[in-house]
């Protein structure tokens, strides 16, 4: 056929794993916080079921204050303000008969014959719709939440119960993609039992219920739902279209090329009914186009092919918001994700763009190059494209071509032509992503929180870079939400409350969307933290009001320079010089750590008596851990002052000024002697102490003992770093606490 073989083949299909990111290394986050620090310091909360696992549905009602859950057996309403306090919960279980059918179908009855509750959506003023797997025998229940003004309430109506086939899957460990629109339900999932026969299903209302084609690999080829959302197309609601989200098997990839995976975004129009010949009760507006999330290289892209989730951040035009997908790979050859933005205009380009077109059996696909039909198939049948009121009027060859052509030719790329964050070998891969759009002082940011299934949840801001509409992501913080490290599974956000709900198969946990003190008390500390939520008020880093007075506010999340920013606090920043000891043949550890794990350090020495600063050199008896610097086979001449400095985005920062003092063996000795007569608080003059603290701080006595800090070697010596220090003590008390540990006394051990 002519035409077909004047078309370019599908592109982009042969995949080439890393040859662009082969040597990318995880990109650490800047703060990594633990579950005790969030706990104790964050205001981390969790909630937990007795005896019942799997918090797959999370909902969040504003209105009335509430987060809803749904978990095995159970539907939990907890207050959104704070999810440890004022819980109610219900049992919903599913009855003896199914329970045991299932398990005669082979399926475990203490792990899959239960009810895992997959679906909540709001349903109207009093009631939610509640949708959960019935020990494979689906089912959906209303739940009676009460108004909102009223003291929460939480009641099951199982008169409502009804079947749930094609709303909840059967599977608990399959997910549920649905959106509720006025009163119908728009779901993509698995109808059957065995998990075969996939669908975008049209149920609840009034008007019937629609499906797609059953069992037709062109339109559904072992899809995985993600998610469902409502968008307008237009002024004209009779436009609206419901937009599915998902990751299937290519059709369109060379059988050479084994099972593919591709992640699609699917159309469908709100007030299709359905053919009147053909296509009776399926979709006649059905589309789908792949998804491409791609790090393009010079051998070929990357991708990252499968699909995990996708938010959308509403815009001021409803028409068109902004998409924000996380992704993982396939790959056997490399752990990787990536985060790609998409915007509305492109995905409806792809939809208005050439079909793709499959000849016959033998031939590829290709770009449809003959006449498309009229109107247009994947356009709703109303006034402001065109003459039809209703898709049972649209003439036969357009449902023919509908049925035949779902998918379109072009893929839709990525805003920027890239991922805007990825991350390659970190142990972990993204599965869920939420984000919120926050005024800094510069502009507006988007900060995405993405879940791993590590269960930790990354704080990432989206910046511009260059000039371009690109933008790049920073990982600000690596959040430790839960005890254990379960896969998040769902991910909800309240930008009014500024609060986040993450939950796993263990656990509901929330927490704020900022941390502003964890940045640091240095101003140079909060500006390279690049928070559009926080800024340094002359005093702290603390959250920052756009509406106040941005004079003393100090925030600068596109460059993170704090050279201009903070020169006033420069004083404030210079550490106070400590004394640390030393033996001749023995070693000292010089402790210094910054807080941003993005920071490098920089050790730099000024001999006692000399001017000059040197560097100290990164090998032989100098070696540089985590935490800090460890000098092994100390020589006097190594005595003088070290200064720790942190360099991070071309900021140096000074942390530490640690003087050291290399006694001789001889001195060491008469040392110990001191101890011997001199306990900690001499009570009188003592001709020993005094020569010693000469000797130590030559011109004069100084303070007493408690000013000195003396140094054992490290717990560890040798190649590995001393014990890391509890995370985020305070280094002030820290500092304290270790002299009192170590005393003077322990200096009689070495
Ligand atoms: C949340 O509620 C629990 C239980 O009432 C309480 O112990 C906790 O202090 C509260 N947390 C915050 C941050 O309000
Ligand atoms: C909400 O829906 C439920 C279930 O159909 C119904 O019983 C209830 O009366 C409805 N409430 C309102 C306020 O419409
Ligand atoms: C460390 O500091 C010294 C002196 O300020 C400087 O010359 C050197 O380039 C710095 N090294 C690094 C790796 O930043």
């Amino acid at each position: 056929m002519g035409r077909a073989t004047a078309a370019a083949i599908i592109p982009g299909l042969a995949l080439l794993w890393a040859s662009a990111l082969g040597d990318a290394a995880p990109s650490p986050p800047r703060l990594r916080l633990s579950f005790q620090e969030l706990q104790a310091r964050h205001g981390l909360r969790t909630f937990r079921l007795e005896r019942a696992c799997c918090y797959d549905a999370l909902l969040v009602d504003e209105e009335r204050g509430r987060l809803f859950v749904g978990a095995e057996n159970h539907v939990a309403s907890l207050s959104l303000d704070n999810i440890s306090k004022r819980t109610r919960k219900l049992a919903w279980t599913a009855p003896v008969e199914w329970r045991e059918e299932c398990n005669w179908a082979g399926k475990d009855i203490g792990t899959e014959c239960m009810n895992f509750v997959k679906l909540l959506h709001i349903y109207n003023h009093t009631h939610l719709l509640a949708c959960g797997t019935g020990a494979f025998h689906p089912t959906c229940v209303f739940v009676e939440v009460g108004h909102r003004l009223e003291e929460p309430t939480l009641r099951l109506d199982l008169r409502s119960q009804e079947d749930g086939k094609g709303k909840s899957p059967y599977d608990p460990r399959h997910r549920a993609a649905s959106v509720l629109v006025g009163e119908e339900l728009y779901s993509g999932v698995a109808a059957d039992l065995m998990g075969r026969d996939f669908t975008i299903f049209r149920s609840l209302g009034r008007r019937p219920s629609l499906r797609t084609e059953p069992h037709d690999s062109r339109w559904l080829n072992e899809p995985k739902f993600v998610k469902v959302f409502w968008i307008p197309e237009s002024e004209n609601p009779e436009d609206d279209k419901i937009y599915f989200f998902f990751q299937e098997l290519a059709v369109e990839a060379a059988a050479a090329l084994g099972r593919l995976t591709v992640s699609r975004v699917g159309q469908i129009c709100r007030n299709d009914v359905g053919g009147q010949r053909s296509l009776v009760n399926k979709w006649t507006t059905f589309l789908k186009a792949r998804l491409v999330c791609s790090v393009p290289g010079v051998e070929g892209d990357t991708h990252f092919d499968q699909l995990q989730d996708v938010f959308l951040m509403p815009s001021r035009d409803r028409r068109s918001p902004l998409l924000y997908a996380a992704f993982s790979t396939s790959s056997g050859l490399f752990q990787g994700s990536a985060v790609c933005a998409y915007s509305m205009n492109d995905v409806r380009r792809a939809f208005l763009g050439p079909f793709a077109h499959k000849e016959g059996p033998m031939h590829q696909w290709v770009s449809y190059q003959g006449r498309v039909p009229y109107p247009r198939p994947g356009m709703c049948p109303s006034k402001t494209f065109g003459t039809f009121s209703s898709t049972k009027d649209f003439p036969d060859d357009v449902i023919q071509f509908a049925r035949n052509h779902p998918l379109m030719y072009n893929p839709v790329l990525p805003v920027g032509g890239r991922p805007l964050f990825l991350q390659v070998g970190a142990g972990y891969t993204f599965t869920q992503i939420v984000a919120d759009r926050v005024a800094a002082a510069d502009g507006h940011y988007d900060v995405l929180f993405v879940g791993t299934d590590a269960g930790t949840v990354l704080k990432v801001i989206s910046v511009p870079k260059g000039s371009r509409p690109s933008s790049q992501g920073l990982l600000l913080e690596e959040l430790h939400v839960f005890e254990d490290s379960a896969a998040v599974t769902s991910m909800q956000i309240s930008s009014k409350r500024h609060q986040l709900y993450v939950a796993s198969r263990s656990a509901v946990a929330q927490i704020s969307l900022h941390r502003c003190a964890a940045h640091g008390r240095a101003c140079a500390e909060c500006c390279l933290a690049r928070d559009p939520y926080c800024a340094w008020d002359g005093a702290a880093c603390t959250r920052f009001q756009p509406s106040a007075k941005r004079r003393f506010r100090r925030q600068d999340v596109r460059n993170g320079d704090p050279s201009t920013l903070c020169s006033g606090d420069a004083a404030r920043a210079t550490p106070q010089e400590q004394k640390v000891l030393g033996v001749e043949g023995g070693s000292a550890f010089l402790e210094c750590q910054p807080r941003s794990l993005q920071a490098r350090v920089n050790w730099t020495f000024q001999r006692a008596g000399e001017q000059a600063r040197t560097q100290v050199p990164a090998e032989g008896r100098a070696e540089r851990t985590v935490q800090g610097l460890l000098l092994r086979g100390l020589r006097r001449a190594d005595s003088g002052v070290y200064l720790c400095v942190a360099v991070e985005q071309g900021f140096t920062q000074p942390l530490r000024r640690l003087a050291l003092h290399v006694l001789s063996a001889a001195q060491a000795e008469r040392l110990v002697r001191v101890e011997e007569v001199a306990p900690p608080a001499p009570p009188g003059p003592k001709l020993w102490y005094r020569d010693f603290l000469q000797l130590v701080e030559p011109g004069g006595g100084g303070g007493g003992p408690s000013s000195l800090r003396m140094c054992r070697p490290p717990p560890v010596p040798g190649p590995q770093p001393p014990a890391p220090r509890r995370k985020g003590r305070n280094r002030r008390t820290h500092a304290s606490e270790s002299r009192a540990e170590r005393g003077p006394r322990s200096a009689a051990h070495w």
